[in-house]
Order: structure tokens, then sequence, then C-alpha cells
């Protein structure tokens, strides 16, 4: 299947089901440098351990999410960080040419979990953070294999799907969905990140 088989392929699911799985998304040889990168950070202190809520609402709370993350945008010094988010900004043109979602700008980390953390069951587009209309997650585990953990579960109204979190895989999901991080017993590599409505530098306004 060429990319334009599967972006149209990408923009029936997202529409039809609401997520859609997007395998070899990024070549394994771009996976061991993402994740070199993500190391190399993680050893200098850029990574933050996240919090939830914005501004003013933001808090930490390990009892609800575990990971430890690092914002990627156009200053990153990597190239390939630098090639990824082009590919995201076309998804973005795409998604937007066909279904008309509106999306102006996108945002992104990478994060990890260390062993033995989650992230507990929530939505990615709430009231303080109404912007987020597609949720996208690369996921950087070589040689995942269950029993690893780290599944995402995503909620539906009569079902549940559990994505595997295997190298290379972008998922992509409607933000309003309920879903959550399975506890890992892997350190979990990702980048995960938003396509938003609203041009990121105003998403703190409402
Ligand atoms: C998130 C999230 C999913 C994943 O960061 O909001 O739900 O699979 N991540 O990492
Ligand atoms: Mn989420």
């Amino acid at each position: 299947m060429n990319t334009k088989e599967k972006l149209e392929l990408a923009i029936d699911h997202l529409s039809e089901v609401g997520y859609f799985v997007w395998d070899n998304f990024v070549s394994q040889d771009n996976v061991k440098k993402l994740v070199a990168i993500a190391n190399q950070g993680s050893q200098s202190g850029v990574f933050k351990k996240a919090g939830i809520g914005k501004q003013a609402l933001f808090q930490l709370d390990k009892g609800i999410r575990g990971d430890y993350i690092q914002w990627l945008d156009r200053n990153n010094q990597s190239e390939i960080v630098q090639d990824f988010l082009n590919e995201i900004e076309l998804l973005k043109t795409s998604l937007n040419e066909n279904c008309y979602l509106g999306l102006k700008d996108f945002e992104t980390h990478f994060a990890i979990y260390p062993e033995h953390t989650f992230y507990k069951r929530h939505v990615d587009r709430f009231q303080q953070n109404a912007h987020r209309v597609i949720s996208f997650v690369l996921y950087l585990n070589e040689n995942w294999q269950e029993g690893h953990g780290g599944e995402l579960a995503l909620y539906f109204d009569d079902k549940d799907e559990k994505i595997q979190p295997v190298a290379g895989r972008l998922l992509l999901f409607r933000s309003e969905l309920e879903h959550e991080v399975l506890m890992s017993y892997r350190k979990r590599y990702s980048i995960t990140g938003w396509m938003l409505d609203k041009d990121m530098s105003l998403t703190f306004l409402p």
C-alpha cells in the first residue's frame, strides 16, 4: 500500500471508528535514532515530570500519570526530530483537506514512562484544553512483547481496544475518546502529540 492509499484509509477510519493504527510510520533505523535522542535528553535532565491540566490548574500527581516529557518544536537541533515534525505537518494538511477538521497547529513531546508507571483513563480534549482534536502517538519500543505492558486502551461505548506500543507504529485517535496507558513493566518510549484547532501560541486563551 502506498502512502496515499494509507492516508485515505487513515481518514476513513478516523471518521468512522475514531482511530487508526499506522504501522512502520517511522523506520526501525529512525526509531533507534529517536530513542538515542530521548535517552540523551533524559540523561541531560531536560525531561520533566508530566503534570495534568494547564497553567493555573497544572498539578503533578503520580497516581494519575507517571511519565517524563520533553516538548519538541522547531528549535530542536535534531534533524530526525525535524523530519518527524514535517511528516506530522503533512498529515495535518491532508486531514484538513479531506476531513475539514480546521487543524491549525500541533504540539508534541517525547514521553518516557519508567517501569511500573501508567496514565489513568482520561480524555485529551477537556474544558481547560479544548483545542486538541486529533491525538497521535508514535511508539518507540523496540522488541516490545506481550507482558511488557504499556498498551494503550481505547474505550468505546460498546467495546475496548488495546493497542500495542510497538516501534514505528503511529496511533491516531480523536482526542475526545477515553483512553488509558496501562501499567508498563518496561521503560516505555513514545512521541505523543495533538493536532489543534487553534494556533499553539494562542492556546492559553479560552
Ligand atoms: C497522553 C496519552 C498515550 C500513549 O499522553 O495523553 O494518552 O499511548 N498517551 O502514550
Ligand atoms: Mn491522553
